[in-house]
């Protein structure tokens, strides 16, 4: 049997990996500014999170939601301390787009509602109404396309108040990435990111925050929708949750009222995956990755100078882009190739995507700083 060929991929294989860094068969090391879609958070391979798996499994790996999991209470608790929304709900799943999926369904069920608000150059995952609530025509199946889901221009205020004044009766929920990844890192602004508590409050509409990315202490804050200072109704996570271990989640406001069987899963919540997510929150509290990251993320933005055709460099705390004047292909293969360092692209090809580890060391940012220069200089004179 074959795999079904929907990846294009590089021919490079890890076999081993630790901290922001990883090998090949061969033992060529490489640089990971990537953690393969911004999913790793506290390196690969910490030895707490591989202890605490490790431990996990020899005890119990998993059994359904029928029965106590008193490991999920923990992981909840632990959330609450640190994202600081103690009076919220945790439901568990599996990766983003289940979260989302059911961020949106949970919406619907509160307020009974049908129209869904998005954004342009959003993404939402590839689930049936993630997929409708995501910016791209080409990963939307005819199965999938509906009217219940509209776009308005990202960041946008007077459109999206324009919207409200004469369908914010029928709106269940407007989701929104705090800073959009796949899109190009592209941040919310405060005041869009107020104008949608603001009308989301007024015509009884959820406001979803899309923390998949973004969330988890990459931004410098627990989830980069703080930055304006609004909370939202619910929050959607996985990547970082996990290191790497698929979990996923949403965080939920009080004011949703739960009722049996309304969400659910087989495998969300399983005691290895909330192994791996306490693991994942215990180090971030322990080596202060929040303010770490937020650290980082400004001496990166400080020294991505000197670079002529930079049109803008983006994003907040270890979740930057680097927009380009030109598609950074190219650059993104030499850093791969000749540099060895893992960097991403986006949807607009012209940003270099770089989600480091949060505990990255600021040594490995000097290494690609660097080679991003040189890269640069060559790119630049042929
Ligand atoms: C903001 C955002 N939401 C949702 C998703 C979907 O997550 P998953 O691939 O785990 O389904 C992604 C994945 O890139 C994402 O960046």
């Amino acid at each position: 049997m074959n795999l079904f060929d929907v990846y294009p991929i590089y021919d490079i294989e890890p076999v081993k990996a630790l901290g922001e860094y990883l090998w090949d068969a061969n033992g060529n090391q490489y640089l990971d500014l990537y953690g393969g879609h911004a999913v790793i958070s506290i390196g690969h391979t910490h030895p707490h999170y591989v202890n605490k798996i490790s431990a996990q499994l020899n005890q119990i790996g998993f059994y359904s939601n029928s029965v106590k999991i008193s490991i999920q209470q923990e992981l909840a608790t632990k959330l609450g301390q640190l994202s600081g929304l103690e009076d919220y709900q945790l439901f568990l799943c599996n990766s983003g787009a289940e979260a989302n999926e059911n961020a949106l369904k949970l919406a619907s069920f509160a307020n009974g509602r049908k129209k869904i608000v998005s954004f342009t150059h959003s993404f939402h995952g590839r689930t049936s109404l993630a997929v409708a609530a995501t910016d791209n025509k080409a990963l939307i199946a005819p199965v999938n396309e509906t009217d219940n889901v509209v776009f308005l221009p990202f960041n946008d205020v007077e459109a999206l108040e324009n919207y409200f004044t004469k369908h914010g009766e029928e709106v269940s929920s407007v989701i929104i990435e705090g800073i959009q990844g796949v899109g190009g890192v592209n941040v919310a602004s405060n005041d869009f990111l107020k104008a949608i508590r603001s009308l989301c409050d007024t015509f009884g509409a959820y406001f979803i925050a899309d923390s998949v990315q973004c969330g988890y202490g990459r931004s410098g804050k627990f989830f980069s929708h703080s930055y304006a200072d609004v909370k939202a109704d619910i929050y959607s996570m996985a990547k970082g949750m996990g290191n790497g271990f698929p979990i996923g989640g949403i965080i939920i406001s009080p004011k949703l009222k739960a009722k049996y069987g309304m969400l659910g899963t087989t495998f969300g919540g399983n005691h290895l995956a909330c192994a791996a997510a306490i693991a994942v929150l215990d180090v971030i509290k322990e080596e202060d990755l929040i303010n770490r990251a937020s650290h980082l993320g400004d001496y990166l933005k400080d020294n991505l100078t000197g670079l002529e055709e930079v049109v803008e460099v983006r994003g907040m705390g270890l979740m930057i882009g680097i927009e380009f004047g030109f598609p950074i292909e190219n650059l993104r293969n030499k850093l791969l190739f000749d540099h060895k360092i893992f960097v991403g692209n986006a949807y607009n090809k012209n940003v270099l995507r770089v989600l480091p580890a949060l505990n990255v060391r600021k040594e490995s940012l000097d290494i690609f700083l660097e080679a991003l220069h040189q890269t640069y200089r060559k790119v630049m004179s042929a």
